[in-house]
């Protein structure tokens, strides 16, 4: 089993001192970045672009940068997520039709393929894209904000995609993500936490990052 890593949603973070609230994130001991982009069309809200996130990374973290792409047209930003430095990039299933392709192109241009997946979509498409995979984003909430209720169902999905990918690649799971969740979904199989509000709504974030990783 690969070690757990706590990935610190940006999207919770104080907007208007953002490189402060970051490095203090960094600080606290968070493993990975990340960073909710958001389309209004995709998902029902707006968050940042990936100018944002190339602010970011010109502040020469060396924690990586875990980019979630919900929006219709991510491959748009491939180009710039590669200019922006981005570590990780995951698409969503449901808006890509040419999922392999798309794959393919991620990790062709040196980025890690990431792909997630709404909490009413099937995984089955994974037998055919598995090998193109470095990451899969199991989404616990459905997607466009943070503060929402853990969905119990994704404990199950988790533990079947484990099942069909062995231990090499890192699942992640979102949304809800708490001390009390997290123990449940590291059970079934998720290696990568990724917390908003249990981290950023919290005064200590060392504190609280420490809390999700068990
Ligand atoms: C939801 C985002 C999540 C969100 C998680 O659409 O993808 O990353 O920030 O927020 P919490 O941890 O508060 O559920
Ligand atoms: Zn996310």
């Amino acid at each position: 089993m690969n070690k757990v890593l706590v990935s610190a949603s940006v999207l919770s973070a104080d907007f208007l001192h953002l490189a402060e609230d970051v490095n203090k994130v960094i600080t606290a001991g968070t493993d990975q970045l990340h960073l909710d982009v958001m389309d209004g069309h995709f998902v029902p809200n707006l968050s940042f672009g990936v100018p944002v996130i190339g602010a970011l990374a010109k502040m020469g973290l060396s924690t990586p940068l875990d980019a979630h792409f919900m929006v219709n047209n991510p491959m748009d930003y491939l180009d710039l997520c590669v200019k922006s430095k981005v570590d990780i990039m995951t698409i969503h299933a449901e808006v890509c039709p040419h999922l392999h392709r798309c794959l393919g192109a991620i990790r062709q241009a040196g980025l890690k393929a990431g792909v997630a997946f709404n909490p009413g979509t099937s995984v089955e498409t994974l037998a055919y894209v598995k090998d193109l995979v470095d990451f899969v984003l199991i989404m616990s909430v459905n997607p466009g904000f943070s503060g929402q209720k853990f969905i119990n169902s994704a404990l199950d999905k988790i533990a079947l995609v484990r099942k069909m990918l062995g231990s090499e690649v890192r699942i992640g799971v979102d949304g809800g993500v708490t001390p009390q969740t997290a123990p449940l979904c590291v059970q079934a199989g998720a290696d990568v936490l990724i917390a908003a509000t249990a981290i950023f709504g919290k005064d200590d974030y060392s504190e609280a990052i420490r809390a999700i990783r068990g």
